[in-house]
C-alpha cells in the first residue's frame, strides 16, 4: 500500500524503488523479505550490541508484560523493575551517585538535558545562562533542542530558527570553544554537549586529547559539560569501558544515552546526571517538572536487565574491545581501492570506510546489498561500520570481504 513516512527517507525515491524489507534478524545476521541474508554492519542504527534474536530479552519482556506492563514513575510512583534498572545503571556510570531519569530515546534524552541544564543554573541564581553550544558535524537527535544543537546543517533546514540560544564551534578545535567562551562569555553559556565520536555526521574520532581539553575549559569556566553517549554507551566505545566518559576520564556533568541500554529490542533512553546537578533537586522543595509517560516503562526496564545481564555474562565489552582491533585489521587494506578515500577505524566498534566520492553513497548501499552486507552511510559518503559486539573475528574478515567485492564493482 505505500502507506509508511520512512524516517530521513526521499519518499518519492523509496516509493518508486520500493522499501527493503526486514523480517527476520539472527546473531549479527538479518534476512529481508525475500529470504536473503545479510552482514549487519551496523548494528541496525548501532542499537543491537548483543545481537539479533536474543529470546532471552524476549522473555524478560513477555514475563514483564503480563506481571504489570507499565503504570506511572510521576510523582512517588515507580515500578519495582525500573528502580532496579536505574541503580545498575547507576552502579556502572563513570560518576559515582549518579540519578538516573529515563526517556524513551536518544533525542528525548538530550532535549531533557538541555532542559535541565537551564534549569539547574536558574536554582544557583545564574538564570542569564542559558546557551547551549554544540558542534560542526555534531548529531544530538531531532527533538526541539537537539536540532538547534547539532552540526549537520541540512537537518536544521526549513524549519526557521527552532531554540535560538544556541552556538556551534568547530567540531575538532578545543580552542574554537575557548574563543567562544571569550567573545560571549561563558556567563551566558549553560552547557556544552559532545559525541565522544562524531556518529551520524560521518564517524570522526576525537583528536587526542581533545575531549579532556574540553572537558577542562567547561570546568574552568563553569559550563555544564554534556557527553552524548547515544552510540558509545554500554560498552560500544571499546577499552573494556561503560562509557566513553570513563575510558577518557571526563567527569561529566551529564551523559545522554539510549541505544545500546536494551540494545534496541524495545525503546528506553536514559539520562545520568551527576550528584552536583541532580542534587538541587533532591534537597526538598525544588521540582524538575519534566517526565514522560513511558519513562521508565516497565517492559522497557525489564528488556534492559536482561540486556545488561547478557553483556555481562558473556564478557561482550571484551567483544567490543576486541572489535577496535579486528575492524582496524580488516578494514585497514580497503583503503588501497580507487573508490576509497580512507578508513576510520580505533575506538570500540564504531568505524567507517570514508568513500572518495560521497555522491555515490547510495550506490555503494546497493552494492554492498547485492554482496550480502546491510549497510548505511553517515555524514558524507562514510559507510559505517559498527557491529553487534558478538561479530566474530572471522565475520569481521568476511564483512570486509564482502566490502571490498562490492567496492570494486562502484
Ligand atoms: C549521538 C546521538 N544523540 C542522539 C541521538 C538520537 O537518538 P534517537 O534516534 O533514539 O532519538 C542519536 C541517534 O542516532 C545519536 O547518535
Amino acid at each position: 500500500m505505500g502507506s509508511l513516512w520512512h524516517g530521513f527517507a526521499d519518499m518519492g525515491a523509496v516509493t518508486a524503488s520500493g522499501p527493503f524489507v526486514v523480517t527476520r534478524g539472527d546473531g549479527t545476521r538479518i534476512y529481508d523479505d525475500k529470504g536473503n541474508e545479510y552482514l549487519d554492519a551496523t548494528a541496525g542504527l548501532w542499537f543491537t550490541n548483543i545481537g539479533h534474536g536474543r529470546t532471552e530479552v524476549a522473555e524478560a519482556v513477555a514475563k514483564q508484560l503480563s506481571t504489570i506492563a507499565h503504570y506511572s514513575n510521576f510523582g512517588d510512583f515507580a515500578s519495582d523493575v525500573t528502580i532496579e534498572l536505574a541503580d545498575r545503571v547507576a552502579a556502572i556510570a563513570p560518576v559515582e551517585g549518579s540519578k538516573v531519569m529515563f526517556t524513551l530515546g536518544g533525542s528525548d534524552s538530550v532535549d531533557s538535558a538541555y532542559k535541565l541544564a537551564r534549569r539547574y543554573w536558574v536554582e544557583q541564581g545564574k538564570p542569564g545562562k542559558t546557551i547551549a553550544v554544540g558542534r560542526t558535524k555534531a548529531y544530538h537527535g531531532m527533538h526541539a533542542a537537539g536540532t538547534s544543537l547539532a552540526g549537520i546543517p541540512l537537518n536544521a533546514e526549513g524549519y526557521g530558527e527552532i531554540i535560538p540560544d544556541t552556538e556551534t564551534v568547530d567540531w575538532d578545535d578545543a580552542k574554537a570553544l575557548l574563543g567562544l567562551i571569550e567573545r560571549i562569555g561563558a556567563d551566558k553559556i549553560a552547557a556544552f554537549f559532545v559525541e565522544p565520536i562524531i556518529g551520524a555526521g560521518g564517524v570522526y574520532l576525537p583528536p587526542d586529547g581533545y575531549l579532556a581539553e574540553v572537558r577542562d575549559i567547561c570546568r574552568e569556566h563553569d559550563i555544564l559539560f554534556i557527553v552524548d553517549e547515544v552510540v558509545t554507551g554500554f560498552g560500544r566505545i571499546g577499552g573494556g569501558a561503560w562509557f566513553a566518559s570513563a575510558r577518557f576520564d571526563l567527569q561529566p556533568d551529564m551523559i545522554t544515552t539510549a541505544k545500546g541500554l536494551t540494545s534496541g529490542y524495545v525503546p528506553m533512553g536514559a539520562l545520568i546526571v551527576s550528584p552536583r546537578v541532580a542534587e538541587p533537586f533532591f534537597a526538598g522543595g525544588t521540582w524538575f517538572r519534566h517526565g514522560y509517560t513511558y519513562g521508565g516503562h516497565n517492559a522497557s526496564a525489564a528488556a534492559a536487565l536482561a540486556n545488561l545481564d547478557i553483556i555481562e555474562r558473556e564478557n561482550l565489552l571484551d567483544g567490543a574491545n576486541r572489535l577496535e582491533s579486528d575492524l582496524a585489521q580488516a578494514l585497514s587494506p580497503l583503503a588501497e581501492l580507487d573508490s576509497v578515500a580512507e578508513v576510520r577505524t580505533g575506538l570500540g566498534a564504531v568505524s567507517a570506510v570514508q568513500l572518495a566520492d560521497p555522491a555515490k553513497a547510495m550506490a555503494a548501499i546497493g552494492k554492498l546489498r547485492e554482496h550480502g552486507v546491510s549497510g548505511r552511510a553517515a555524514g558524507q559518503g562514510a559507510l559505517q561500520v559498527s557491529p553487534a559486539f558478538v561479530m566474530t573475528t572471522e565475520e569481521v574478515g568476511e564483512l570486509a570481504d564482502r566490502f571490498a567485492a562490492a567496492l570494486k564493482e562502484l
